[in-house]
Order: structure tokens, then C-alpha cells, then sequence
């Protein structure tokens, strides 16, 4: 039995809004030193309605400070997901005496009050004063199609071969479908391509990026990686990102890594990797204008199967950490690898490392409940080993194991802490994952206080899940079933 009290499950390291609902992470921008976490917020209550873009700061992705409500819904429309860029040139005309506006290009989700009812099209917002307050567009909405479906702009600049140019990603959700519009000044925007339908067709398609990361760290061969989110459909039930590798030739994206016959317009089916394989892990867009070649993304730490019934008041649903995010080649196949920010540890330090022969379960002194753990397990006789973590009296835990003959990482939160709430919640998630060239497993781990994110082989494996464990819960053990293990334990205390 967890005791819940208003701040019971208040993450430490993980953005949640003061006493509000959010849900996907919204115009990510870095601007003059200040990172900007703009988000589907509802400004008069915790449950997903009157959908508006919420705010918050930062000088460093760890300590936010909430801002006022940015742009609020209003008679006429909600403002739903979007995106904002820095308009360098002025090319909107927004700006005032050679200053750089900031513009978000977000979905007006119409009411029936309005000019569009039930239409969702594409609208303009500009800011002056670096983000803190906002101005609509009256031309909006500036991209419509009549569609109740069509939404979640993602606007970057393309500098290439074809031109210099604003791109827009936005889907039509129902139709398993990017599409990629072009423009020169925000205002007026011309079709270029649609990608889609592709594999990842369990649910609709939301909150779509498209944008170019160096291979193996070349910057003279790039790729382009186009993340669209699903709901539902994910590898483990509910929402999830997938993610596709290809070339973006200004026009058209294509997919490189392919699979079978059918339907790119090349007549291949785009095949796709999970962006993460945990429940928790939705809506994940990067941020636009990040200096020194970073890509920098945060997903909305929640599911829609339970999302408006998670045991937080008064606020509720926590963002992810903030992942960089680069791409790797494996056995010739282009994958991202992501990582969370060194922010997060850079003012930590580890406590010695341990070396623990597992044949059973071990406990460990598990230091504060707020942490990251690394740990390297060498494969003995075990069928499977892990991480109990957030342990209570009452034997709740969630563990964190390596199958290594099924090849499976797992997360089990079916005794994680206060699992009741919804039917959908309590899980043991697994994804696929592959030993190091030395045989052995390496995991690290971010603990929260309502949230586990573990980052497998390197990176290449993500999985993301909310726990609520009994504030009291913080107890750590190692464990070995059916045989042993050896493992390396670091632990970093954060919070
Ligand atoms: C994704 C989403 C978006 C939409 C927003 C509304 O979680 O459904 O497609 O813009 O949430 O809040």
C-alpha cells in the first residue's frame, strides 16, 4: 500500500508540471541560452481537456522553472501539438527592427464555435521576447486540408541540394501518413511528398520528425531519420514511437532500410525500429536551433491506455529525461543510439563500484531513492539476472532482468507499488537485446520516483516505464535464477 500524499510520486529529475495535466512535449527550442519545454498542458485541471501549450525553462535540461501558460486555448480552438523555429532571417516578417522571431507552427484543434468546426489544420503563434509571450497569427490557419485528422507540425529549416527552405512534417493521422509541405515564409505552404503507409500501422500516427544525423559520427555521410509516434499498436501495448532511416532529398523522404514488396512509392516497404520499447515513452520530438550538431529529445513519459488515471495529484504525467540522440551503424544497418544528457550526472558522483557473484538474490545498500545505475552482468548458469529496484518491506519491486537464451531484457512492474488504478497498468515488458562483443550485458538505469528508463546495448535499446513504488520503497537487490551470474554494480546517487 503506497501512502499517497500531494507530492507522493513528484519525480526529482523529470519535468512535471506544478498542479496540472500535461501531455506531449511541444515546440522544443533552444534560444539564447534557454532551453524551452512548451507542452500539451491543460491549464485548469489534470486530465487531458482545454489543450493549450503549458511552459517551462532551463540553463542546464535538469532543473526546469514552469512559465506562465504560453498560448492558451481559447472560444474557438484548442491548441494542439506543434512545433517552434527560429526564424533567423525574418522570413515570416514577425520580427521587429532585425530581431529574430520565434514562431510556432501548432495544430488549431477548431471547436464547433468556430469558422473550421471539427477541422484540424495548421495555425502561426509569434514571440518577440524569446518565447514568454505570444501572439496568433490572423491569417491562420495558414495550412488546411480539411481534415479532422491533420496535425502535430514539425517545422525545420532545409539547407541542401535542392534549396533553403522551411519543411513542415505533420500526419494524417488516420491515414498512417507524413506529409512534408515546403515554404519560404511560414505563411503559405506547397505540398512536396507523403510517406506512409508503413509497417507501423497498429494505431494512428502522431507527432511525426523528420530531421539529418551524421553516420558514425562522418559528417560527410549523413542520413535522415523520420520518427513518427503511434497510438496504439506499441511493442508492449499502447502508444509508442517508431522510427525510420532513409535519404531526404528536400522533397521526398525514403526509407533505406526495407524489408519486403509493397509500399513506399518505390515500391518497397519501409521498415522500422522501435523508438523505445517501454510503455511510457510517447509523443518524443527533438529540439530545434541546439548548438554543436546535438539532438536533443524528450518524449511524454505516459500511456494513453491509463494516461488520465495515474495516481499523481494535483499534477500528472511526468516528461522523459532529455535523450541525446545519434546514429550508429549495426551490421551495416543504420540504428539510433540514445543517451541520457550528461547534465543529468555531470554534478554526481558515483559511490565505488561493486563486484557481486549472484547465486540467488543479493541486497545491496541502494543509496538514495533517486539514481542512475550501471551495471555489467557476465552470464554464469543463470536463466536470468537483474535489478530489483525501489524495493519495500512489503516485497514490492520492479525488476529489471536479461533472459540471455531468450535474448530479452524485461521490465516487470506487476508489484511495482500502487498498480490498481487502471487494468492496463500492471505489465512485465520485454525487448530484444544482444550481448556486448564480450559476452556480457550492460544496463544503465535512471530511477525515479515514479519512473524507470533503462538504456540497453549501449543505447541502441530503449525502455521507459512509470512505477509507483511507497516513497519508503528504495531498497536495491541483484538477483540470479536458476544458476549464476557475476555483475559490476555502479551506483550514482542524484537525488
Ligand atoms: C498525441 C496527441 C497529438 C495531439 C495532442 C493533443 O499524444 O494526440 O496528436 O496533437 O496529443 O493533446
Amino acid at each position: 500500500t503506497v501512502t499517497s500524499s500531494l507530492e507522493t510520486f513528484r519525480p526529482a529529475m523529470h519535468y512535471t508540471a506544478r498542479d496540472t495535466w500535461l501531455n506531449d512535449p511541444n515546440g522544443l527550442v533552444f534560444h539564447e541560452g534557454t532551453y524551452h519545454l512548451y507542452y500539451q498542458n491543460n491549464p485548469f485541471g489534470n486530465v487531458h481537456s482545454n489543450m493549450s501549450w503549458g511552459h517551462a525553462t532551463s540553463t542546464d535540461l535538469v532543473n526546469w522553472e514552469e512559465q506562465p501558460v504560453a498560448i492558451p486555448c481559447d472560444d474557438t480552438e484548442e491548441i494542439f501539438s506543434g512545433s517552434i523555429v527560429v526564424d533567423h532571417g525574418n522570413t515570416s516578417g514577425f520580427g521587429t527592427s532585425g530581431t529574430a522571431p520565434l514562431v510556432a507552427i501548432y495544430t488549431s484543434a477548431f471547436k464547433p464555435a468556430s469558422a473550421h468546426p471539427g477541422i484540424q489544420a495548421q495555425s502561426l503563434a509569434w514571440s518577440t521576447d524569446g518565447g514568454y509571450s505570444w501572439t496568433k497569427y490572423a491569417g491562420n490557419p495558414v495550412l488546411t486540408r480539411d481534415s479532422p485528422e491533420f496535425r502535430d507540425p514539425k517545422v525545420f529549416r532545409y539547407d541542401g541540394p535542392a534549396g533553403s527552405y522551411w519543411v513542415m512534417a505533420a500526419v494524417e493521422a488516420h491515414d498512417y501518413a507524413v506529409l512534408l509541405y515546403r515554404s519560404d515564409n511560414l505563411k503559405t505552404w506547397e505540398y512536396l511528398s507523403t510517406f506512409g503507409p508503413a509497417n507501423g500501422t497498429g494505431g494512428i500516427w502522431e507527432c511525426p520528425d523528420l530531421f539529418e544525423l551524421p553516420l558514425d559520427g562522418d559528417a560527410g555521410n549523413t542520413r535522415w531519420i523520420l520518427t513518427v509516434n503511434m497510438n496504439p499498436g506499441g511493442p508492449n501495448g499502447g502508444s509508442a514511437g517508431q522510427y525510420f532511416v532513409g535519404q531526404f532529398d528536400g522533397v521526398t523522404f525514403r526509407s533505406e532500410t526495407t524489408v519486403t514488396e509493397g509500399m513506399q512509392d518505390d515500391g518497397r516497404v519501409a521498415d522500422y525500429q522501435w523508438l523505445d520499447w517501454g510503455r511510457d515513452y510517447y509523443a518524443a520530438v527533438s529540439f530545434s536551433n541546439v548548438p554543436d550538431g546535438r539532438r536533443l529529445m524528450i518524449g511524454w513519459m505516459n500511456n494513453w491506455q491509463y494516461a488520465n488515471h495515474i495516481p499523481t495529484s494535483p499534477w500528472r504525467s511526468p516528461m522523459s529525461l532529455v535523450r541525446d540522440v545519434t546514429l550508429t551503424s549495426v551490421n551495416g544497418q543504420p540504428r539510433l543510439v540514445q543517451q541520457p544528457a550528461a547534465e543529468y550526472t555531470a554534478n554526481s558522483a558515483p559511490v565505488p563500484a561493486q563486484q557481486l557473484q549472484l547465486d540467488g538474490t543479493v541486497a545491496v545498500d541502494g543509496g538514495t531513492a533517486v539514481k542512475q545505475i550501471q551495471v555489467t552482468f557476465t552470464p554464469g548458469t543463470a536463466e536470468e539476472y537483474g535489478v530489483a529496484v525501489r524495493g519495500g518491506e512489503d516485497g514490492a519491486a520492479t525488476r529489471i532482468g536479461i533472459r540471455p537464451v531468450s535474448g530479452e531484457l524485461l521490465v516487470d512492474r506487476t508489484n511495482s507499488g500502487d498498480t490498481g488504478f487502471h487494468d492496463a497498468f500492471p505489465s512485465v515488458s520485454t525487448a530484444p537485446i544482444q550481448p556486448g562483443p564480450d559476452g556480457t550485458y550492460s544496463l544503465q538505469i535512471f530511477v525515479d520516483h515514479c519512473s524507470v528508463e533503462i538504456f540497453a546495448q549501449d543505447g541502441l535499446v530503449t525502455l521507459t516505464e512509470l512505477i509507483f513504488p511507497d516513497p519508503s520503497a528504495t531498497s536495491l537487490a541483484l538477483y540470479s535464477t536458476g544458476g549464476t551470474a557475476a555483475a559490476s554494480l555502479q551506483l550514482t546517487p542524484l537525488a
